[in-house]
């Protein structure tokens, strides 16, 4: 036991010495290779900064894919997960635990549902969203057994797993995954039309599944009154609206969900990433009885779903959204990000536009969706202090942490206008 131990502190010593080179070269032979990073390997972060192996300081202008919505380590959220930590971390739903019940009874008030059912990943929360979707249309709508439809978006991004992927249609997600799931129709992102028609020509229509802002896709707002007009026609036809809040939701777009720009209430709402502010895996669906009561015991479930950690983290995670005016911030400094760029944009080459609510914005670059410059545009961005990625070839997004001042936004507006610079 003593050798064991002694062993392990001292494999950990080396490990704390690694150079960013290390650190990569040992991820790219022990790990499976699933995503493509830019080559920065990140050791701490605070606020809206983070340090690299080597002491380097960036701004995040990704936020974990909008996860870090309330700042990297946030005192209080870290504070919270420590406190649960150090009491009460695991029971699974076999037993009550006392901080579960707060949490829903929190978060149901703070968004204004009835029910929550707890997860973990956003994806794991699509899918209890779909299934909750199937088995209202069963036993309230009235459909068929087998036979619902849930009608989704061209270019949606949900998740990974098998049955999302399935209604992707992004080749690299789906190639060599099949069989696919069945039961979902794809429209047109933005068209009301082609909503109407799915949802007139198809009497098995369970539900819309839509995300209000696409934000993998690139960032693409739809047209004003979109998400308004959707919902009606979804109400007209008795089917359900379900918003995919994973990355819009939680101030990100400069309102608490993206819905609220047009005052949509969803029958079902998906949240995830900040809900826990990027300190640990917490997801949700929230919905109202009359859809929420058809889970039963058995149902649905997941071991750490719920879990008292969880519990405590979004509780303070969703506190410091309003204590610190997140949403109203987020609005503030996109309004004056998309100004400032926009001015550079005027005379530029190398930059198309910007486009994007609140603090999800993205640049898109003058060149085809094949080419590297964005990829090479990121690398030079990272070089002078700043990371983004890119999505989808020619699009750079760019989502700080929300808890940024106007001082650090201006800021990074001149690092990402000097390196465009670079490239014209
Ligand atoms: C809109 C949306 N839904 C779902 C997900 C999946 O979340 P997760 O990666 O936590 O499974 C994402 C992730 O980017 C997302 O943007």
């Amino acid at each position: 036991m003593v050798i064991f131990s002694q062993l392990n502190y001292f494999k950990m010593a080396v490990l704390d010495q690694l150079t960013s080179q290390e650190a990569i070269d040992l991820e790219n032979k022990y790990g499976a290779h699933n995503y493509h990073p830019l080559p920065v390997v990140l050791s701490k972060g605070e606020g809206v900064h983070v340090w690299d192996l080597e002491g380097k300081q960036y701004y995040d202008f990704l936020s974990a894919y909008s996860a870090v919505n309330q700042g990297h380590c946030h005192p209080k959220i870290v504070g919270a997960m420590t406190n649960q930590a150090q009491t009460l971390t695991l029971t699974s739903r076999a037993f009550y635990n006392d901080m579960l019940g707060k949490y829903e009874k929190f978060a149901t008030e703070y968004f204004g549902f009835d029910k929550l059912l707890p997860m973990n990943t956003g994806a794991e929360a699509v899918e209890t969203a779909l299934k909750l979707c199937r088995k209202w249309a069963y036993e309230v709508k009235g459909i068929e057994e087998n036979e619902a439809e849930i009608i989704v978006c061209e270019n949606n991004f949900h998740g990974r797993t098998t049955t999302i992927i399935s209604f992707s249609n992004d080749p690299v997600a789906r190639k060599n995954f099949g069989p696919y799931t069945k039961g979902f129709i794809k429209i047109e992102y933005d068209n009301l039309e082609a909503l109407e028609t799915a949802l007139t020509s198809n009497k098995n229509v369970a539900g819309f599944l839509v995300e209000p802002i696409q934000g993998e896709a690139g960032v693409y707002v739809p047209s004003e009154g979109y998400l308004a007009k959707a919902k009606a026609l979804c109400e007209a036809h008795g089917v359900l609206f379900i918003a995919d809040e994973v990355q819009t939701g939680i101030a990100r777009t400069g309102k608490l969900l993206a819905v609220d720009h047009e005052n949509v209430k969803p029958d079902i709402l998906i949240l995830g990433k900040a809900l826990s502010g990027g300190a640990y895996p917490v997801s949700a669906v929230l919905a109202n009885d009359n859809v929420m009561n058809v889970i039963k015991p058995g149902n649905h479930g997941s071991t750490f779903g719920g879990n008292p950690v969880a519990a405590a983290v979004a509780i303070a995670a969703l506190e410091v959204v309003k204590d610190e005016s997140l949403a109203e911030n987020a609005e503030q400094l996109g309004q004056l990000f998309r100004s400032e760029l926009n001015k550079y944009i005027e005379t530029s080459t190398i930059a198309k536009l910007v486009r994007g609510k609140g603090l999800l914005n993205a640049v898109v670059i003058n060149d085809d969706e094949e080419s590297d410059t964005a990829w090479n545009i990121c690398l030079k961005l990272r070089d002078n202090g700043l990371l983004a990625k890119p999505t989808h070839g020619n699009i750079i997004r760019f989502a700080p942490p929300l808890v940024m001042n106007e001082d650090q936004l201006l800021d990074c507006v001149s690092i990402i206008t000097k390196t465009l610079q670079e490239f014209e």
